[in-house]
């Protein structure tokens, strides 16, 4: 069973360019849970651009699916978690002028740092989950120090997509399915998810490897034309017909 995971920063957007109590992402992931979200992901920025710290007490207290809380590996973050203890964690990489985050973690590069900094995550019962490209000594080291879980970043995949750029974006589709494989192997829950939309999940649903797709953007944006809750029920069906 493919889960979906939806990502409600969006919807926070939205409501902090006004400076209003609304849209609230509470009742966006209320919404999200009677059309069939499996999970609420949200993105607990280091400059609070989207998800504030009241959302994420709003949604530990009220919601009864299980928070996945992106985060950057910093001190700040970690005590949040450890407040909160959400189902789970995922780490991203964050820079302050990304419009949205970019690029997959370097564990590799920072595996020593990394399994500290999870350690008292998983001792705490959160499910540590880390984004990284498909790169397999990104995955290795994933391994290595305890992740239970790699979200592989499929944005350049759905970017060359949109570019019409078919023959790189077939390259960057063997690269994750590789990724997944490997993964899997290594005994790594896979989860995929950046930039997804209904024409791109197709592929990324159809690998096996994959137990969880985590997608926001093109949701919310679908959800000003048609709703949130048909947009998700389209992206679950378009994500069953393509694992069946
Ligand atoms: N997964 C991770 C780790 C992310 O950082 C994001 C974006 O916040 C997503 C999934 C969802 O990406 P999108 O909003 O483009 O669907």
């Amino acid at each position: 069973m493919l889960r979906l995971g939806v990502n409600i920063d969006h919807v926070a957007t939205i409501r902090n360019a006004r400076g209003t109590p609304w849209p609230d992402p509470l009742r966006a992931a209320r919404i999200a849970e009677a059309a069939g979200a499996d999970g609420i992901t949200a993105h607990l920025r280091e400059d609070r651009r989207h998800i504030s710290d009241a959302d994420i007490d709003a949604l530990m207290e009220h919601l009864d699916l299980p928070l996945n809380l992106e985060m950057a590996a910093t001190a700040e973050m970690q005590r949040i978690a450890l407040r909160h203890r959400p189902h789970a964690v995922c780490l991203v990489p964050e820079k302050r002028e990304e419009r949205t985050t970019e690029g997959g973690l370097d564990v590799a590069g920072n595996d020593s740092m990394l399994a500290d900094f999870i350690a008292p995550l998983r001792e705490a019962g959160c499910r540590v989950s880390l984004f990284i490209g498909h790169e397999p000594a990104q995955i290795k080291a994933a391994a290595r120090i305890g992740a239970a879980v790699v979200e592989l970043h499929t944005g350049a995949y759905c970017d060359l997509d949109t570019e019409g750029r078919i023959a790189e974006r077939d390259a960057e589709l063997a690269g994750l399915t590789e990724g997944a494989q490997l993964a899997a192997e290594l005994g790594l829950e896979v989860h995929a998810g950046h930039g997804l939309t209904f024409d791109t999940v197709g592929p990324i649903a159809a690998l096996p490897q994959i137990a969880e797709l985590n997608i926001g953007h093109f949701l919310i944006a679908e959800s000003v034309f048609t709703g949130l809750g048909d947009a998700i029920r389209e992206m679950r069906r378009r994500m069953e017909e393509a694992r069946a």
